[in-house]
């Protein structure tokens, strides 16, 4: 095995492409070494509870020849009884496998014997059972795996050119996005609702993340209730928050002012006002806008041809004025993270809105991004019409 230092591992998430984008603009050269998994190496801190799109993050701790579960356990049980010798007190230990063809119980038994290896070394061990040969983000993040020196989840990822061994760093607290989607004051099934990890994946896509003692200006100009800002604070953004609705700028700062008396929010700087995003003039400074668009109506069916035209034409009308509004106000090189609305067919299909290829008459470029090969970053649910199309620009 061989040992490298400050390399990561990332366990994707349900859209890797998204996870890989928001890794790439955070961290630079992102590797895809398996549908799943992606390594990067960085010098900033990695904190899972700052990515959207990563389930999981591990130190990676070793590489493996490409071989069955099998041959790559008995390999790992020697390597890890030498490099955990020298932990002491109890240990909990977990053990998610990756891309192998194997039974739950045969990783168990890996299990097992490395417990036992353990234990004739004086070293007490409690096993967490796997349920799929991969334990769930719930059951590493409920049991604390990877979060302290004794509580450790072995990631072991089949890629296309070996086997990839990581210590975890920790998984998604699941705990904490569905509290902050789910009870906070103010929710509105009619504008939305942008689940916190694609806000956060956004905010990130942006690529100018805070720093010790600075906090970047981040402006939605469709804050809508607030999900984007509520994320970005809570990440270490200043933010600022308009709308058309002064009954949503209500509702964006009953979440706001919720989010700050429950959440340990160090930097509690937020500004709000109503405001046409055709028109609107926003106060400086504004160093990153990331924004959910208007999306139209939401749909059920795919609906008529003539509806669709005209949905579409009011969303380009909108989100195009919009761009050219805030051009004119921004600095060349500010990033732009927009969602805008992608309507889904019954074949499958998409229908896009106009702007979405031709960015550069607002004054804009799109940044690519190399990790993916998708010509379009896309997200929705495979019950939704109304899918949410990614554009990550920068002023030019
Ligand atoms: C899809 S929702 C955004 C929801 C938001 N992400 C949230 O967390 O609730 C779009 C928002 O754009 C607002 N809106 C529509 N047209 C607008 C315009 N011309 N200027 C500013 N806001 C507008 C709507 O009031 C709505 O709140």
């Amino acid at each position: 095995m061989r040992y490298t230092r400050d390399m990561y591992i990332a366990i994707l998430g349900r859209q890797p492409e998204l996870s890989l984008a928001e890794l790439e603009r955070l961290f630079g050269g992102v590797d895809t070494i398996s549908p799943q998994a992606a390594l990067f190496d960085t010098s900033s801190t990695v904190d899972i509870q700052q990515l959207g799109g990563s389930q999981k993050i591990g130190r990676l701790i070793g590489e493996l020849p490409l071989r069955d579960w099998r041959s790559t356990s008995m390999s790992l049980v020697r390597q890890i009884e030498k490099l955990w010798s020298s932990k002491s007190g109890k240990l909990t230990l977990g053990i998610s496998a990756y891309g192998f063809d194997v039974d739950v119980r045969d990783i168990q038994k890996t299990g097992l014997i490395l417990k036992s290896k353990l234990k004739s070394a004086d070293r007490s061990v409690r096993l967490v059972p796997n349920q799929t040969p991969e334990l769930s983000t719930a059951t590493a993040h409920h049991n604390k795996l990877g979060l302290s020196e004794n509580k450790i989840e072995l990631l072991v990822i089949r890629g296309t050119n070996g086997i990839y061994v990581a210590e975890s760093l920790g998984s998604q607290n699941i705990t904490a996005l569905a509290a902050r989607d789910q009870n906070r004051p103010k929710r509105d099934a009619f504008v939305g609702m942008l689940p916190p990890k694609l806000a956060l994946m956004m905010i990130n896509m942006a690529g100018l993340p805070p720093e010790h003692g600075h906090n970047p200006r981040l402006l939605d100009p469709f804050c809508g209730t607030g999900v984007t800002l509520q994320e970005a604070l809570i990440r270490g953004y200043s933010v600022y928050g308009t709308d058309l609705s002064d009954k949503m700028i209500d509702y964006s700062r009953q979440n706001l002012d919720w989010l700050t008396s429950q959440f340990n929010v160090e930097h509690k700087d937020y500004k709000l006002e109503t405001g046409d995003a055709m028109t609107h003039r926003w106060q400086s400074p504004v160093d990153l806008v990331v924004a959910e668009g208007y999306l139209g109506q939401p749909f059920s069916a795919p609906p008529s041809p003539k509806k669709l035209q005209e949905v579409r034409d009011n969303c380009q009308h909108i989100i195009s004025q919009f761009l050219v509004n805030l051009r004119s106000q921004i600095d060349a090189g500010t990033p732009v993270v927009l969602a805008v609305p992608a309507w889904r067919d019954a074949q499958g299909g998409f229908t896009h809105l106009p702007l979405s290829g031709s960015v550069s008459q607002y004054g804009y470029k799109n940044v690519g991004v190399r990790a993916t090969n998708r010509s379009r970053l896309l997200y929705y649910r495979p019950d939704q019409i109304v899918a949410r199309e990614l554009l990550i620009l920068k002023a030019e």
